[in-house]
């Protein structure tokens, strides 16, 4: 038998959380440790872990009993964690410095054989730019917005729609008994996968993409096309990156040049739309970081099981540069800087998803065409 090299790897979970983090620490640490006899290290806060006194420290088996079903991560998360970004206060300043070659010079003074990164696009990013300064990296994509190109799903947004489906369900019965309509506002800036599989599980006969501009007229004839039949409620889902043709996405509060604007309040415009135009009362409800929050689905700690001990396989393949993907029902290895040179995912009109959603009535608001013609929305059957 080939005498196993014993190495020792970190892991760091980047960017914001997502349900199902701590299933990959878990999974990731008893595979080096319980199957290999490796060492790892946890890393807190992102990559601001390298550069934090304690930031980094020996993650032991003991460490990783009983998180499985976990929300969050034990590691800690950190939006404001750009290597190359870093806000610091100098002199009584604050300014932004680039701190990768100091988190680069960390790492290999740790002797670490790899640094498995757990992130969307944005963390995966600055991770593939670590790699190209010597870091032995590995991403492992996680996000509820499901948004990272070359993988099928993301670690979290099995989670996400999940609570966002329980959410339409709750909403229907109170929708149904007080004849209104409730608007729900999800998750994605600019994906509105969220919005979109919610929206199909939970019943939505409106669902709002940011992928598909809709026209606040449409919305309108949905919610009269359906009191017309009887039905005097209507749900709404709409992702909060969603806006109308011509018309801008609705932010709550503006960026910086370290974290984008916060978005937020598309759902109460769209409420008081439908409730001028159709003289129904309606409600506007904004789920947030409930879809971030609490214990992961089945799929999701499977998913985040499966990716981190692959990741884990690629370190003692000597795959560095790469991230793990889910292809079908295989993970795979797929090279960062192929993953980023990808177009972003995002929902494509043309979706099985979209379509199977038209396929039973539900409206994106894009059917400009409905409003007038055989088959008027306001006067279908
Ligand atoms: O990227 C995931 C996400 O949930 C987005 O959909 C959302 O806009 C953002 O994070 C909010 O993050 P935070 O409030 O942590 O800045």
């Amino acid at each position: 038998m080939p005498r196993q090299v014993k190495r020792r790897i970190a892991i760091l979970t980047g960017g914001g959380d997502a349900p199902g983090l701590n299933a990959a620490i878990r999974a990731a640490t008893r595979h080096a440790i319980f199957t290999l006899g490796w060492e790892v290290l946890g890393v807190r806060n992102g990559f601001n872990g390298f550069l934090e006194p304690d930031g980094v420290f020996p993650l032991t088996l003991d460490m990783v009993r009983g998180i499985l079903p976990l929300g969050g991560t034990i590691l800690g998360a950190a939006n404001r964690g750009n290597p190359f970004a870093q806000e610091m206060v100098v002199d009584g300043r604050k300014v932004v410095v680039d701190v990768s070659d100091r988190i680069v010079q960390r790492i290999h003074e740790l002797n670490l054989d790899a640094v498995l990164v757990t992130g969307g696009d944005g963390t995966l990013g600055a991770a593939w730019d670590l790699f190209r300064k010597g870091a032995p990296i590995i991403g492992i994509p996680k996000t509820i917005d499901n948004d990272v190109p070359g993988t099928d799903f993301t670690i979290g947004f099995d989670t996400a729609v999940s609570v966002a489906a329980e959410a339409l369900d709750r909403l229907h019965t109170t929708a149904e008994s007080h004849h209104r309509v409730m608007v729900v506002e999800l998750m994605g800036r600019d994906a509105g996968f969220i919005a979109l599989h919610a929206g199909i599980a939970g019943g939505a006969d409106i669902i709002l993409l940011p992928e598909i501009p809709f026209h606040y007229e449409v919305l309108a004839a949905k919610v009269l096309g359906r009191i017309r039949r009887g039905r005097m409620f209507s749900i709404v889902a709409v992702a909060e990156g969603a806006h109308p043709v011509g018309g801008q996405k609705v932010y709550r509060q503006p960026g910086d040049s370290l974290v984008e604007a916060r978005l937020g309040g598309i759902s109460l415009q769209v409420a008081d739309y439908i409730a001028q135009a159709t003289g129904t009362e309606t409600r506007a409800l904004i789920l947030g970081h409930l879809q971030r929050g609490g214990t992961p689905t089945a799929r999701d700690r499977l998913l985040a099981t499966m990716f981190a001990t692959e990741a884990v396989r690629l370190v003692q393949q000597g795959k560095l540069g790469y991230m793990v993907a889910l292809r079908g029902t295989r993970v795979e290895p797929l090279p960062l800087e192929e993953m980023l040179a990808q177009r972003p995912k995002r929902v494509h009109p043309e979706d099985d998803t979209v379509q199977a959603a038209r396929a039973i009535g539900t409206v994106f608001g894009d059917e400009i065409d409905r409003l007038t013609g055989t088959r008027p929305l306001a006067q279908e059957e």
